[in-house]
């Protein structure tokens, strides 16, 4: 009896023990004499959350193997690169931050936009990202290719940024970002990077992601690209020392000529402008808007027609004069043509929000961030809160819930919601077939270990051999 409560009691220690250790090990945090770490925010577009699963990947698993995986985010309608890189760097949906498709047209300013025509401020300055708000903490900032990064927001640009060029490769961006996030000894480094780059998009688009032998080239190379940007990393001294996110924007699905949604079937070309066409087409009724829509509704089964004030408050796209008076949305792997039997690409995205082909992931990785850690999901606009949190600046009024990834972080005392359930579950079942077990074998003893059970069970008295 003795020995048995020493045990409990050296048991109890050790746990105290460990507790205290843990708390100890966990306080130490993000503040040293120059702030907090700083934070690179890489995009890899078009990075679809499944191919971590089906292609190997060894060095972004390397990677979140030492950090945290987000096993899937939800991203923003429209699921497209412009819209949801602008979400990342401002946590605000699409309809808040007015960057809502490729093709846009503006009703007040009477201006039209395109991806590579992207530079009037009058697009962006709806919102602010975070590389211009981080400047106001008196940080320095820089934008490498990232949607946006060489446009004036609110008449100012990062620190450093790099205007768009597909003929720079990534070893070429990752050289510059590493040069200025390390500072040149007497200058400070920056304390914000985000950085793009283009795969596997490219490869997604070309040949479908459902080409598993081409699919597997295109992430090959962006694994390879990974462990370049880890050993450049390692090489400034900056691996340990920053904060690493690696995310993307959308994924991708597959498309083919068998899926096409022709609009010339429901609606001459002369009846409508058309603003963006695929996968969800925007249009402007030229005559009578709901003539136009009432041949659009039942065009076809697998596309879904909306007037603007009827666009599913989930989707977060209504409250924008940029949404034009009808929208059309096709089903995943559907694309919607004016005319003819053409499809330009095999895979594609910008469909609904809530299919799982069009979420990508996240990995990151850093001091302020807990090892080994996994997440089922979050949403694309809850990083900006958590980026904020990182860099302790005080962000713009967004669309994102820190806590949703407060247990990414190091130093969040966070209770593991599914561990606990298993835990208590686990105790219960067991409690329960001990339980079960006594009783069965309560009928099974002889009598003498019964009426010596009845001595000490004496308020079980639904059983009836012991009546
Ligand atoms: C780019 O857009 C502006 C207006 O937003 C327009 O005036 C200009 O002609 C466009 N340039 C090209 C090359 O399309
Ligand atoms: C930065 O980019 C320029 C232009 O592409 C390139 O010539 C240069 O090598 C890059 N710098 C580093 C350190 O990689
Ligand atoms: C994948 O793409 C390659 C190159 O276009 C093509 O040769 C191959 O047949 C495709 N595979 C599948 C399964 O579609
Ligand atoms: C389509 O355009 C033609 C020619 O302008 C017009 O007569 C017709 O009413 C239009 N239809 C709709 C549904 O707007
Ligand atoms: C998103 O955030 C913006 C800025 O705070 C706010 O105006 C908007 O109402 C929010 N949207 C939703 C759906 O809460
Ligand atoms: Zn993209």
């Amino acid at each position: 009896m003795l020995g048995r409560v020493k045990r409990m009691l050296l048991v109890g220690t050790l746990l105290g023990f460990l507790f205290v250790l843990a708390a100890v090990v966990s306080g130490t945090d993000e503040v040293g004499p120059t702030g907090p770490p700083p934070l690179l925010l890489v995009s890899f577009d078009g990075f679809r959350a499944d191919y971590l699963k089906r292609f190997p990947m060894p060095n972004l698993k390397s990677l979140y193997s030492q950090g945290v995986l987000v096993e899937q985010m939800t991203n923003v309608f429209v699921t497209k690169t412009f819209p949801n890189h602008y979400s990342l760097v401002t946590g605000l949906y699409a309809e808040s931050h007015g960057i809502m498709a490729s093709n846009m047209y503006d009703p007040d300013t009477n201006k039209h936009f395109h991806i590579s025509n992207n530079t009037d401020p009058s697009w962006w300055n709806e919102a602010e990202p975070l590389w211009i708000t981080a400047l106001d903490s008196g940080y320095k900032t820089a934008a490498m290719m990232w949607p946006g990064s060489d446009v004036l927001i609110h008449n100012r640009t990062a620190t450093h940024y790099f205007s768009y060029n597909p003929h720079m490769t990534f070893r070429e961006r990752v050289g510059n970002v590493t040069k200025w996030m390390k500072g040149d000894g007497k200058e400070e480094g920056v304390k914000f990077a985000a950085l793009y780059w283009e795969q596997p998009d490219i490869t997604g688009h070309r040949y479908g992601p459902e080409n598993t032998t081409m699919m597997s080239q295109g992430l090959k190379e962006v694994d390879d690209d990974i462990g370049l940007l880890i050993s450049e990393l390692k090489m400034a001294g900056l691996w340990g020392q920053i904060n690493v996110i690696i995310t993307s924007d959308h994924g991708m699905t597959q498309c083919s000529p068998d899926r096409l949604i022709q609009l010339d079937k429901c609606l001459g070309p002369d009846n409508y402008t058309l603003v963006d066409l695929t996968p969800v087409a925007a249009l402007i009724p030229k005559q009578n808007t709901t003539a136009v829509f009432n041949l659009l509704k039942n065009c076809h089964s697998h596309m879904t027609a909306y007037l603007k004030e009827s666009i599913p408050e989930r989707l977060h796209y209504r409250n924008n004069h940029r949404v034009q008076p009808i929208i059309l949305v096709a089903d995943e792997g559907w694309t919607i043509v004016q005319t003819g039997n053409v499809l330009h690409r095999l895979g594609d995205h910008g469909y609904d929000n809530s299919l799982p082909s069009m979420h990508p992931f996240l990995a990151a990785v850093g001091p302020s961030f807990r090892q080994g850690y996994r997440i089922g999901s979050i949403e694309t606009v809850d990083i900006y809160p958590l980026m904020c949190h990182l860099l302790s600046v005080n962000g713009r009024p967004n669309n994102g819930t820190l806590s949703h990834t407060r247990c990414m972080m190091a130093g969040e005392k966070c209770w593991d919601v599914p561990l606990v359930v298993g835990l208590v579950v686990g105790v219960l079942l067991l409690l329960s077939s001990v339980t079960v077990l006594f009783r069965f074998l309560g009928r099974r003893r002889p009598q003498s270990i019964r009426d010596f059970q009845r001595l000490n069970i004496d308020d079980d008295d639904d059983d009836p051999l012991l009546e």
